[in-house]
Parts: C-alpha cells; structure tokens; sequence
C-alpha cells in the first residue's frame, strides 16, 4: 500500500520517519513520503493521488480545511471539528477523518489515567485546540473548559465547551486536574509562555502539545514549580498510528515509532 503527508513546507516532516519504522516493525512492504503541495497546485490533489497510485494520505498545514470539498464522505471527528488530517482512499472514495484531538487523547489516557473524572482546561482555540476539545468532551464528564485571547473565534464551534478569555485564567486555574497549551507560543527556540499560571492544584497536570522543543517555558516554568508535565510528543506519535489504523484497520507499533522519532529529536 502506498501513503503520503501533504502540506506546505513540508521537508522537516517526520512522518515519513515515523510511519516507516511502523512498517518495518510490522514487516509490511507499505510506502509512505512526504509531498509538497503548495495551496496553488492544490486544485490537482485528486490527480496527485492517482499518480502517486495513493491508498491515503495525511493533511497537514495548510491544507486541513482546504482538502474537505475534495472529499466524498467524513466521519463524525472530522465534521465537528470542521479539519481533515487523514484520507482514506477506498474504491476511488474520498473519506476524510481527524486523527489529532483522538492521538492527544490517547497519549493523555496512557500517561493520566482514565479522564472521566478530570476537569481539563485548555488554552488556546485554533484547529489543534478544537480537536482535542472534542475528543475529549467525549472522555469527561466535565464540560472542557477553553481559554483564548478573541473570543470570536468560538463563533463556529459545533459542540459544546465553557469557553473563557485568557485574561480570566488566573481566577479559573486552580480548578483543573489538567491544563493544556495548544497555542504555538514557546515552539522552537522561544523562550515565551503563553501565560503565566499562578495558583494551580497541588497534582495537576500541565500540558503542552509542542514537543519541539521538548520541554517549552511553559512546562519548565510549571516542573520548577513541582507540578507534573507532559509535552506533545506522543499526540504525534498516536495521531499516525490513529491515520494507520484508519487505513488498514491494523494497531500499529506504538513503541517503536515513538522510540524512532525520539532518537531523530532529542538524542
Ligand atoms: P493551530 O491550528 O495550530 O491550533 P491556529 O488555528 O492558528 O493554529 O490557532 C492558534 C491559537 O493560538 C489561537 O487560539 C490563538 O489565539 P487567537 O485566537 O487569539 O489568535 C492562539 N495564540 C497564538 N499566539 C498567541 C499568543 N501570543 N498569545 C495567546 N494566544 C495565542
């Protein structure tokens, strides 16, 4: 079978990395390659697949929303959070699905422990946000709690949060059993947070969903403080092996594509 990640850049990828150590784990003779596709060309995406003779392929930035005219069917995820991360192409049928809220997820329940119980805070409300919003109002029994600076950008939200501004954090933080920044402040050599957390639980758990650079300034500033952290590594990690499950109906090699890109990261 053959498969490939579409965006734009995209050579920094790791996907192709990360999905080949999967095959070779699992001893299947599958490909998979990263293909630049400007927003330009993308009009061509359906031709692109058959002359890549494509069974699937991951979507990645900027094209999750750019993709959803082009596809025949989507699944549930992928409707609510309005972004399409995964194709699966079957009998020339285009179905579009959202495997990056359900990886976070995963990586959350392995890492936390069952989430029934927990009451999540998550800052920021761009796409990555939504999708981890979603997955997880399905795990709780809390209502997610969301915090962002521009309230409008709850206007097209199709399910239910308890939407906050930024600013009320102070006053709402030491509610939560877990805290997430899915903002991009504090990626690659910024030492900014995106907020300062004051007064938190004693055992809470901050997240990040960045994982370049392993630990940002928002998680250092959290573990200096004694708190428990989590960074976004293993939401990569689970969202390809979600995308390959959703391809092949197979599990995938959790350990070692997470062992691989590791060594590709931080070694
Ligand atoms: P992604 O798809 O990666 O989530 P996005 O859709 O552009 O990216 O969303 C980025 C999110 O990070 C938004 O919630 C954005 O807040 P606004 O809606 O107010 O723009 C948030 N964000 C980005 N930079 C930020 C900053 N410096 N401070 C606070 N929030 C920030």
């Amino acid at each position: 079978m053959k498969f490939a990640v579409i965006g734009h850049p995209i050579e920094h990828s790791l996907s192709p990395l990360m999905h080949h150590a999967n095959f070779e784990a699992l001893h299947l003779d599958y490909h998979y390659q990263a293909l630049n596709i400007p927003p330009e060309h993308f009009q061509h995406i359906r031709d692109i697949a058959v002359e890549y003779d494509l069974d699937g392929f991951n979507v990645t930035i900027p094209h999750k929303e750019r993709i959803i005219p082009y596809l025949d069917t989507m699944t549930e995820e992928a409707q609510a959070i309005g972004a399409v991360n995964t194709v699966l192409i079957k009998d020339n049928q285009w179905i579009g699905h959202n495997t990056d809220g359900l990886g976070f997820v995963k990586g959350l329940i392995d890492h936390y422990g069952d989430l029934h119980n927990a009451k999540i805070l998550i800052i920021g409300a761009g796409g990555a946000s939504k999708g981890i919003a979603y997955s997880l109002s399905q795990q709780s029994k809390h209502l997610v709690a969301v915090a962002n600076r521009t309230m409008s950008r709850f206007d097209n939200w199709q399910f239910e949060v308890q939407p906050y501004h930024l600013s009320d954090i102070d006053n709402i933080a030491n509610q939560f059993d877990i805290i997430i920044n899915t903002t991009p402040v504090g990626m690659h050599a910024s030492t900014d947070q995106v907020v300062a957390l004051k007064q938190l639980k004693k055992d809470v758990l901050v997240c990040d969903i960045i994982y370049i650079p392993a630990e940002t300034a928002f998680l250092k500033s959290a573990k200096a403080r004694g708190y428990r952290t989590y960074n976004g590594l293993d939401m990569f990690i689970y969202q390809g092996a979600e995308s390959f499950k959703f391809w092949t109906s197979k599990e995938a090699n959790v350990e070692v594509m997470r062992q691989c890109v590791k060594n590709r990261l931080y070694s």
